[in-house]
């Protein structure tokens, strides 16, 4: 690959993250600083800047930038998971260059009702569920307890921890009335998939591929305690909670129903119009008649690529290292990027 300029955005929100944690003993480890070593490894350019909130500022810096393509690692801009999508509008408007999912995508991945509709459409098969937003109910399968009560576009288990699955009517109210007091967000409610958890790294454009199936394991957990990649277990290091639950790469699933997943999971990449690279998180079980049943639980379309996260390993399970996912990731961007160029006057960027 040619030697790149590259310019690393990222929330800067990163950075007070990464000062409080370490102030309190914990390891934070920042992909953009990853990514900046890795890629200037290879010998690439590498400028990282972080997303400040003074937007006017912002829009003359992000114009002002010289560089082949900007590495958009925003899942958030203020620390706002819902802005993910205009740091990528805000990119388009101003024809930059940038690797990833664009506004579209995004907005489509990020909205777990909307992506559902989309899915229902395509027969690709999510757990049922009911949305409800101020009081009204926007929409209601008929669904049988446990459930599962999330806000509707939130990212990194926010709202998601021990409580969120819930079996009794009055928890299922109190669940809600959390979801609209504390996050001010409509409720999903969703029945709750008691399997097994996994994740599904794709990566492509015109021709997509599903990396091999990750899954994160729970047999440490009590029997009581739900299932679930809570708040607590993604990202609180040393909780009970992070301390039961490990990933691996899961052997005993058959390679026809592998195969389906992985499928399952390009094609949802594909129908939510992600780009470049993103993460399908599913639930698997097995029928007491031994079929195995999969659910779309989402689709990220900035997938977190801290070194250690899903998506970096199952890369590298695949034979792609850091650097290697990372280049990756550029090449179909600039391929896409230039092959679209081609579609427009010369002289319009
Ligand atoms: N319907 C469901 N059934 C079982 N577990 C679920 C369901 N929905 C969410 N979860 C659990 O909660 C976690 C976080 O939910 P998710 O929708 O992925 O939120 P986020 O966007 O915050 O990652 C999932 O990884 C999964 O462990
Ligand atoms: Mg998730």
């Amino acid at each position: 690959m040619r030697k790149l300029k590259v310019a690393v955005l990222y929330d800067e929100i990163e950075d007070r993250e990464k000062v409080e944690a370490e102030a309190e003993g914990k390891k934070f480890p920042v992909a953009y600083r990853q990514l900046e070593q890795a890629l200037r490894e290879r010998g690439h350019t590498v400028n990282v800047m972080p997303l400040s909130s003074d937007v006017v500022d912002l829009v003359s810096r992000i114009s002002n930038l010289d560089c082949d393509i900007i590495f958009n690692l925003a899942e958030t801009f203020g620390g706002v998971s819902q802005h993910e999508q205009n740091v990528a509008a805000l990119l388009e408007l101003l024809k930059k260059p940038f690797t990833g999912s664009g506004s579209i995508g995004l907005a489509l991945s990020q909205d777990k009702e909307l992506s559902k509709k989309i899915l229902a459409f395509h027969g690709i098969r999510y757990p049922k569920y009911a949305v409800i937003d101020s009081g009204k109910v926007e929409w209601s399968d008929d669904l049988r307890f446990p459930v599962l009560v999330k806000p509707v576009s939130q990212d990194g288990s926010i709202g998601v921890d021990i409580k969120a699955v819930v079996h009794t009517i009055k928890g299922l109210m109190e669940r809600i009335s959390y979801i609209h007091s504390e996050l001010h967000s409509p409720a999903l409610i969703e029945e709750y998939i008691d399997g097994r958890e996994i994740y599904v790294g794709v990566l492509g454009n015109e021709k997509v591929e599903a990396l091999p199936i990750f899954e994160m394991g729970f047999s440490k957990s009590s029997e009581d305690e739900p299932k679930i990649a809570s708040t607590e277990a993604k990202w609180e290091e040393g909780s009970e909670a992070a301390r039961n639950t490990f990933e691996f790469f899961p052997t005993d699933i058959p390679q026809e129903v592998y195969e389906k997943i992985q499928k399952a999971a390009a094609l949802t990449f594909r129908l939510l119009k992600l780009r470049d690279y993103g993460r399908i998180d599913m639930r698997v079980r097995q029928r007491t008649g031994g079929d195995w049943e999969y659910y779309i639980i989402e689709a990220n379309g900035n997938p977190h690529l801290e070194m250690e996260s899903e998506l970096p390993k199952a890369a590298m399970k695949h034979g792609l290292d850091y650097p290697d996912l990372l280049e990756k990731i550029i090449e179909l961007a600039l391929d896409r990027i230039g092959s679209k160029a081609l579609l427009q006057p010369a002289n319009s960027d």
